[in-house]
């Protein structure tokens, strides 16, 4: 039967994506967002008039933690905190106070979670899954740690509460006018067009050492786990949305370059990414998590994408 999402943040990356595999499926879908539109509600309206009765609310605001058309201020930092607490908060409230419930509820969060430490020389990463304790703290960590938080309040015995960890969300790139062909690459969203500028000048690079893991999903897994928690009715609590193919930054790069046909030149100092987009959110960069995607498989989602190289052939596709 049709259900009715309400999606919070539903006209980012994973939103839009994950809205037009509902449409397609017949799901009547109504975005929350900063700003009024057809099939939308903004989230004034949802702290005055409360929660439209709907199946399946989504989390997925959130104010983009690495866009670096802006200096990493105090400012930026305060936003990209509140975007998430009070979206999720607002979320919390509606939904407890609703007459009707929905049946699940799915709050959003990042794999930084897990936080970071030095690691001493030749020292291998620690595995981590959903039952894991963060290995150091961040301040990524930090402000998923206060995220996660404010989706607690949520009435557990109204709903189902899935609690996803989201890795970085690699999305399709496509190209959209004659004149990029000569870039060899086009338009995209999610993390990909973040380090594409470097890869289109012919000098892409590794990201400092390399040799830090890189946890990484495939924008059609990721829409694909939460079709599956909401599909579910067994599934229920933390769920890592991260591939089980993890592998190390130089890995992960040398495979975007092999799709691209771009060669990778040199490797990006630590020093030069700390001081491009700030020390505070570098560790997203320069550091990574050995996280394993446990819960996830063992509910019975099977993943498309568990191979770097099968992704990036995937998204990939510009051919001349
Ligand atoms: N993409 C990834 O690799 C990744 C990895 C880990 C975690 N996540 C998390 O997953 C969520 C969705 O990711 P995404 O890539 O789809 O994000 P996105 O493309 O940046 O979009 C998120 C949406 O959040 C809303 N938003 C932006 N700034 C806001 C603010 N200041 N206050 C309230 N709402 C704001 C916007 O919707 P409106 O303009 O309609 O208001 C936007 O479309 C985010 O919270 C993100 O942190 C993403």
């Amino acid at each position: 039967m049709a259900k009715h999402i309400v999606i919070g943040g539903g006209s980012g990356f994973i939103g839009s994506e994950l809205t037009d595999k509902l449409r397609a499926r017949g799901d009547k879908v109504t975005w929350i967002s900063r700003t009024p539109g057809d099939q939308k509600i903004t989230w004034d309206e949802l702290r005055r008039d409360g929660l439209p009765e709907c199946d399946v609310v989504v989390n997925l605001a959130g104010k983009h933690i690495l866009d670096l058309s802006r200096p990493w201020t105090d400012a930026y930092r305060d936003e990209v905190i509140r975007s998430r607490i009070e979206t999720t908060e607002a979320l919390v409230q509606a939904i407890n106070a609703s007459t009707v419930s929905p049946d699940v509820f799915i709050s959003t969060a990042g794999k930084c979670f897990y936080g970071t430490r030095e690691l001493a020389d030749g020292e291998a990463p620690p595995e981590l899954d959903e039952y894991s304790e963060p290995m150091g703290i961040d301040f990524p960590a930090e402000l998923v740690g206060l995220w996660e938080a404010a989706a607690e309040g949520v009435d557990t015995t109204r709903l189902r509460h899935i609690r996803l960890r989201i890795g970085v969300v690699l999305g399709k790139i496509e190209r959209k006018s004659y004149l990029l062909r000569f870039w060899r690459i086009g338009r995209a969203r999610g993390f990909l067009p973040i380090i594409r500028l470097p890869f289109c000048l012919g000098v892409g690079a590794v990201i400092g050492k390399g040799t830090q893991v890189f946890p990484w999903i495939h924008i059609d897994d990721m829409t694909g786990i939460i079709l599956h928690v909401i599909d579910d009715p067994e599934t229920e609590g933390r769920y890592n949305a991260v591939s089980p193919g993890i592998v190390t930054n130089r890995v992960f790069t040398k495979s975007f370059s092999k799709y691209l046909r771009r060669p990778i030149l040199w490797a990006i100092p630590e020093w030069l990414v700390k001081a491009v987009i700030g020390d505070e959110r570098s560790s997203i960069l320069l550091k990574g998590q050995l996280v394993r995607p446990k819960r996830t498989i063992e509910s019975g989602y099977k993943f498309e994408y568990s191979e770097i190289d099968k992704a990036m052939a995937d998204l990939v596709k510009i051919t001349f």
